[in-house]
């Protein structure tokens, strides 16, 4: 515990994180069932900063059962869709009281800036929850006017009832830990379900954190069960667990499939937010200032541990030096350093599996002939550092122009044609969650919305999150949306009553 004594934090994170950890069950805090524990680490020191336990598969039951009390019987069924709504919102307004701590806990445990957690992660979860109570009231079926054409002379009346799916599993990933909590636990409370959330070993913590605020909002036991532990043990656990209806998960798109087969065993539904490998397309009419700097966000926000990153940068031959060259400036200038210190503009990757796997594809890239403008290799010392990195001379069946980094690592791409050349090279990957297009002509620009193969297009801009617009993969990178509307048809199904009059 004396990692985290000297750290720079105020003392609600400091007594947050030096008080024994627990898993979320059925409205109580418990041990797992096996008594065993693993460490958190701080990715900026590689210093153990807490101890979690590690839940698997007698947990996952015990919350599953929790869950499934909760879903059929209890004040949770029978609470108001007002009542909801304002419990949903509670959550947002803890949230944001919590906000600066929650910010720190977040930077600690997974490395990004402070500022940038407090500034998005934290802010958009309460976000989420805010937009999500609204809809609480605002989930309703349709009367249907019947026909029977079987049946003359005989009236009917029919209408839809949008019930909640039930017990849901929903697994999250480490890159984004309090949102993508947010984001799965929100619409998933908004429609009534009940929830088993299994939190990413790497960063357990903020969601440890967030359960205490459900609590403290007032949510029934059982509503939401928090589990940590391993993918293999408890991710696996859950995923094909017979006592789940729904299985919402956020991760690598080959886990993405192991999810699938597992639930397959009972056909459950399944939503999946996967990897990707978008592209971002400069155009040679774009406001090259902009761009630039649009295009180093697009990939280095996050240290590039986006789904969505822009992790291939295509330019128009005409401007193709000055932009990549730019981009490789603002690359050098980036100031790596711990989360915690303000004066940090990018942190540490998250463990060091990442570091070993972005360095995996650094290697792969310098050994397939691509040449880094800026960056290249892991910075000495200690802590998961990577340098900001540009590559140029790639080739398309490069690795690093292919594969997921998920680093901060883009691969820089020519194009002479827009029709001739880009569209086919852009839309040329297994995935299609994202692609960025710069521009100052409006019609090229809807004209690339429309033929590019991603679930987001973003003009003269990258990376914009809103509780309200949909957020999903096209191809292998997922199934169903996040957010806005979309992400309740994720937990709702539709029932058709009939009544013959
Ligand atoms: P992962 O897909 O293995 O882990 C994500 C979550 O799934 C974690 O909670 C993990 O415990 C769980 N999980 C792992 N194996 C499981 C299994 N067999 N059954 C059920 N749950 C399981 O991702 P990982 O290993 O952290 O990162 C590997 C790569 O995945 C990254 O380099 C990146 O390319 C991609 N990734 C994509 C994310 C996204 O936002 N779409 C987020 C995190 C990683
Ligand atoms: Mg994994």
């Amino acid at each position: 515990m004396n990692a985290v004594a000297s750290l720079p934090l105020h003392d609600p994170a400091k007594a947050f994180l030096t008080k024994p950890k627990r898993l979320f069950i059925d409205g109580g805090w418990v041990e797992a069932i096996s008594g065993k524990t693993f460490a958190v680490t701080d990715p900026a020191t590689e210093q153990t900063i807490a101890h979690v336990p590690e839940g698997d598969a007698a947990d996952i039951d015990r919350a599953v059962a929790a869950a499934r009390r909760a879903f059929e019987s209890g004040d949770w069924p029978a609470m108001t869709p007002s009542d909801r709504g304002r419990l949903l919102w509670r959550i947002g307004d803890l949230i944001l009281k919590y906000a600066d701590e929650l910010a720190e806990i977040e930077s600690l445990d997974n490395g990004k800036p402070v500022a940038v957690a407090r500034a998005g992660d934290v802010a958009l979860s309460a976000d989420m929850f805010h937009y999500m109570a609204g809809w609480c009231t605002k989930l309703h079926g349709l009367q249907i006017p019947l026909s029977v054409i079987y049946d003359p002379g005989a009236q009917y009346h029919a209408y839809t009832r949008p019930e909640p799916v039930g017990v849901v599993g929903q697994i999250i990933p480490w890159n984004f830990p309090l949102l993508m909590a947010a984001w799965k636990l929100a619409p998933a409370l908004a429609t009534g379900c009940t929830v088993v959330l299994k939190v990413a070993e790497e960063t357990p913590l903020s969601a440890l954190r967030l359960g205490e605020i459900l609590e403290e909002a007032g949510l029934p036991k059982g509503v939401v069960n928090i589990v940590a532990g391993f993918g293999p043990t408890a991710g696996a656990a859950l995923a094909g667990h017979p006592g789940v209806d729904k299985v919402a998960f956020t991760g690598s798109t080959e886990v993405g499939r192991l999810i699938v087969k597992a639930a397959a065993s009972d056909l459950k539904k399944v939503s999946l937010e996967l990897g990707g490998k978008s592209p971002n397309i400069v155009l040679a009419d774009a406001d090259l200032d902009i761009a630039v700097a649009g295009a180093a966000n697009a990939i280095f926000y996050n240290h590039g541990q986006c789904c969505s990153a822009g992790s291939r940068l295509f330019v128009a031959q005409s401007i193709f030096d000055q932009v990549v060259e730019g981009v490789a400036e603002m690359a050098k200038s980036i100031k790596l350093g711990p989360g915690l210190d303000p004066s940090s503009d990018m942190g540490p990757v998250v463990s060091e599996i990442q570091l070993d796997r972005v360095c995996g594809y650094l290697d792969a890239g310098a050994r397939e002939g691509a040449r880094a403008l800026a960056g290249g290799k892991r910075r000495a010392g200690a802590g998961y550092f990577v340098e900001p990195t540009v590559l140029v001379d790639t080739r398309p069946d490069m690795t690093v122009v292919r594969e997921e980094i998920f680093g901060p690592v883009v691969a820089a791409i020519p194009f002479k044609d827009l029709d001739a050349d880009l569209i086919r090279q852009a839309n040329d990957s297994i995935y299609g969650l994202a692609a960025g297009v710069w521009t100052r002509d409006i019609s090229k620009a809807h004209r690339l919305a429309a033929r590019l193969k991603s679930g987001s297009v973003w003009v003269n801009c990258y990376n914009v999150f809103d509780s309200a617009l949909p957020f999903g993969g096209y191809k292998q990178s997922g199934w169903g949306r996040e957010m806005g509307e979309a992400v309740l048809h994720n937990y709702l199904q539709t029932k058709a009553v009939t009544i013959r009059l």
